[in-house]
């Protein structure tokens, strides 16, 4: 039966964001440096990885206890061989409103066309610079903006939903916050302003390498005074504006300067079919074992519910240097942001 279960901060389950692979095809300097995730980084090996009849299986269990919301993360989800397949399960699942995808974008040209019709209803695309030499320096392949700017228009065309994500560091790419912010108002699509986060503990995070909500807000009332709009949904990670004049939304995520650890509804399913209840957690809740061939679901929702209700994760509020430093995060490209 389905049951609604909260956490010790009277916090719902809502949201459930699955990595499906922790792998990349970038190495975006904050996130994968090259340093670290080399020719030798010990991957997940196929074997490893949750078979979709497993994360259907997880994500059936989780809507009998309440979760409206998938994501599909990474690393990059579109490396997931047949990914679509998964989508099709996914999003036909009693109690699912809506099913969504966070991309580098570069293999939509591709794919957004049969994501759709399995069922997709929308994409967040990361872009961190539309300017060429700053974005092929971030993203450790050289890529061009050109690349994920295809895959943003084939994303459009499908007419899956479009949101662009800029994780913004100073001296990296602060000098394009208003091109970027001028090339996505042009183009009528959201564009969210992310605060670097000090996730994982191989990208050398500093408070100063933050560019906080404030400053940025400052610099887009230059270019048109901002309204602000409604939270779409109880927990939205992003503040957002409307630009006057126009129907074009642009969006904050403050997880530094402004938390929001009070409304978090969300679980996180590694690719390997662990289950964490914060991005910052330092350690998951092995699932493993209610899976597989036979299945048990009941023990399965029971081990969810009193994960769920123990919860007490806020770590964006007790941040610290302190914390920055020493605690034992998991890395974004394996958690998925
Ligand atoms: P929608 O609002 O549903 O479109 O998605 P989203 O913004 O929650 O997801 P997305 O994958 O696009 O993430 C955008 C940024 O928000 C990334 O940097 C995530 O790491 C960050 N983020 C998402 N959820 C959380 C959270 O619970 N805590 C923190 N600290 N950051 C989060
Ligand atoms: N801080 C904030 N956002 C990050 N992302 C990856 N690493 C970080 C970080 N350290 C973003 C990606 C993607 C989303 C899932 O998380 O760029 O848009
Ligand atoms: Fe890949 Fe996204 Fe991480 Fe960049 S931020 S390395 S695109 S997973
Ligand atoms: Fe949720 Fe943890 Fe992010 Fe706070 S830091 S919003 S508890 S995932």
């Amino acid at each position: 039966d389905k049951q609604q279960v909260t956490d010790t901060r009277n916090r719902p389950l809502r949201d459930l964001r699955i990595s499906v692979i922790d792998r990349c095809n970038f190495r975006c300097t904050y996130c994968m440096p090259k340093e670290i995730f080399g020719d030798d980084y010990p991957f997940m090996t196929e074997k490893e990885l949750l078979s979709f009849d497993d994360i259907e299986t997880l994500a059936r269990s989780f809507t009998m206890l309440g979760v409206e919301k998938l994501r599909i993360t990474g690393g990059e989800p579109l490396l997931r061989k047949d990914l679509p397949t998964l989508i099709e399960k996914l999003s036909s699942l009693p109690g699912i409103k809506d099913t969504a995808l966070t991309t580098n974008g570069v293999f939509l040209v591709k794919q957004a066309e049969a994501l759709k019709q399995a069922g997709l209803d929308r994409v967040n695309i990361s872009l961190d610079a539309v300017t060429e030499h700053i974005f092929q320096k971030m993203n450790g392949r050289n890529m061009k903006p050109r690349a994920v700017l295809n895959g943003i228009e084939a994303a459009q065309e499908a007419g899956l939903g479009v949101k662009v994500n800029m994780v913004v560091q100073r001296g990296a790419n602060d000098e394009d916050i208003l091109p970027m912010a001028r090339y996505f108002k042009e183009q009528g699509v959201t564009l969210r302003f992310i605060e670097y986060m000090d996730v994982g503990t191989s990208n050398g995070w500093n408070f100063t390498d933050v560019v906080p909500k404030k400053e940025i807000y400052e610099k887009l009332t230059g270019l048109a005074p901002l309204h602000p709009v409604e939270d779409a949904y109880f927990g939205e990670v992003a503040n957002r504006y409307r630009y006057d004049g126009t129907d074009t939304e642009v969006g904050f995520i403050s997880s530094v300067s402004d938390t929001f650890c009070s409304s978090c509804t969300r679980a996180r399913i590694s690719a390997d079919g662990r289950l964490y209840t914060c991005l910052f957690a330092e350690d998951g809740h092995d699932l493993r074992p209610f899976l597989g061939e036979e299945p048990d679901t009941a023990g399965l929702e029971d081990r969810l519910s009193s994960i769920w209700q123990l919860r007490s994760d806020r770590y964006s509020e007790e941040r610290t240097e302190e914390t920055v430093r020493n605690r034992r995060k998991i890395e974004m490209s394996y958690i998925g942001g």
